[in-house]
């Protein structure tokens, strides 16, 4: 019902500025008229990371819903993880509009939002008020334009979200505030991700009710940036890595009008750069610690392609503007089916299949 909805309000929507069309599905989602709702999912798409079950290993990657409007609803779409944010601290407008552009003939976006934010206090209130669909619900954290002392922005939005979220996750990532890429490199992330842990653990004394806390990295980490960011995760016990965030790179065969926008590439053109960037960091990490993969996710094969490259949950935000929500339930159907047909009684059987001999 939501794919038919979907498919003939889709014409009308390309007309539409993306950051209006943006607005408008996060309305409609929290108004009620989508009804969302989705049949249990295949029991082979069930997973086990960090000591917790979750229905499917299909989430919604961060930016979708910045400020916790709809985080339940987007769970019953059948997302087994949703993650809000990023969230700043402060309030902040984010950059001058347009910064959101469709590349339409490449199945492509491009953004320069900038962290629009807001703010942690409206975000937690949200948090703290809604209901409980099942699946986890991360919170995406990063650090205000101006702030100087960056570590002190994550600290406060782990201080405020641990006791809220499933898991937490360090943005230092995102290409469209300055510097924040080089909280990325060995000594910034290791002190970054120890005062996040330390600010974790006063916030939630209880050890084993800890969220896990996870780094987000870029698919721009050359080998030894991923070295680094996968010996800082090894060393401080970090719980998770996600490859990744947005590009900046340009693929030589971008068609769209758009492809010279500045800000982060990510859909189609960005999934095999960043399916290539996980397996290195699974290779690097030995498959110590749980990995998330996104980018360019459109599909069950590309599903299970990172999967197999070594994600034990994947991510996907782009594919959605342009296949609409009954894309959640048609990844799921056919991830199970490529699970069966090669033999994997579970989706953790197949995580870093490709890696083995
Ligand atoms: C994003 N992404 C993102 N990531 C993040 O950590 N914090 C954020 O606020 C945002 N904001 C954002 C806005 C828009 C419009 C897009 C398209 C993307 C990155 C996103 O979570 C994901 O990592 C990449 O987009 C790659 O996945 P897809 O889109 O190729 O499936």
């Amino acid at each position: 019902m939501i794919d038919l909805l979907y498919r003939a309000a889709r014409p009308a929507f390309r007309l539409i500025d993306p950051e209006r069309a943006h607005r408008l599905a996060i309305r409609a989602l929290a108004s009620g008229i989508v009804r969302t709702g989705s049949p249990p999912d295949d029991p082979v798409l069930r997973c086990r990371v960090w000591g917790r079950e979750l229905p499917n290993p299909i989430g919604l990657a961060a930016g979708f819903d910045k400020h916790a409007e709809v985080p339940d609803e987007l769970l019953r779409l059948g997302f087994g993880l949703v993650e809000i944010g990023t969230v700043t601290p402060r309030p902040q407008p984010g950059n001058p509009k347009p910064r959101l552009f469709r590349l339409t003939e490449d199945e492509a976006v491009i953004n320069r939002n900038g962290f629009n934010s807001e703010g942690l206090e409206v975000y937690v209130r949200r948090l703290a008020g809604r209901g409980r669909a099942a699946g986890f619900l991360g919170a995406n954290l990063g650090k205000n334009k101006e702030t100087e002392d960056a570590a002190a922005d994550y600290v406060a939005g782990i201080a405020a979200t641990a006791p809220l979220a499933d898991y937490l996750v360090v943005n230092v990532s995102s290409p469209n505030t300055p510097g924040l890429r080089d909280l990325q490199g060995r000594a910034a992330m290791e002190r970054l991700v120890r005062a996040c842990q330390e600010a974790r653990a006063q916030a939630v004394p209880e050890p084993g009710r800890r969220p896990p806390l996870l780094v987000k990295l870029a698919p721009d980490l050359d080998e030894a940036g991923l070295e680094d960011a996968a010996e800082v995760a090894l060393s401080t016990g970090l719980d998770g890595l996600i490859m990744g965030n947005t590009t900046l790179s340009r693929p030589a065969d971008l068609r769209s009008p758009h492809r010279g926008e500045t800000g982060g590439l990510s859909g189609q053109p960005l999934r095999d750069l960043a399916t290539r960037k996980l397996a290195d960091l699974y290779r690097l990490t030995e498959g110590r610690l749980p990995l998330v993969g996104a980018g360019g996710v459109a599909s069950g094969a590309d599903a299970y392609a990172k999967i197999r490259a070594g994600a034990s949950l994947v991510q996907l935000y782009s594919a959605l503007v342009y296949e609409g929500p009954g894309l959640v339930r048609r990844i799921k159907h056919d991830l199970a089916a490529l699970l069966r047909r090669d033999g994997f009684a579970s989706v953790q059987d197949a995580v870093g299949a490709d890696h083995r001999p």
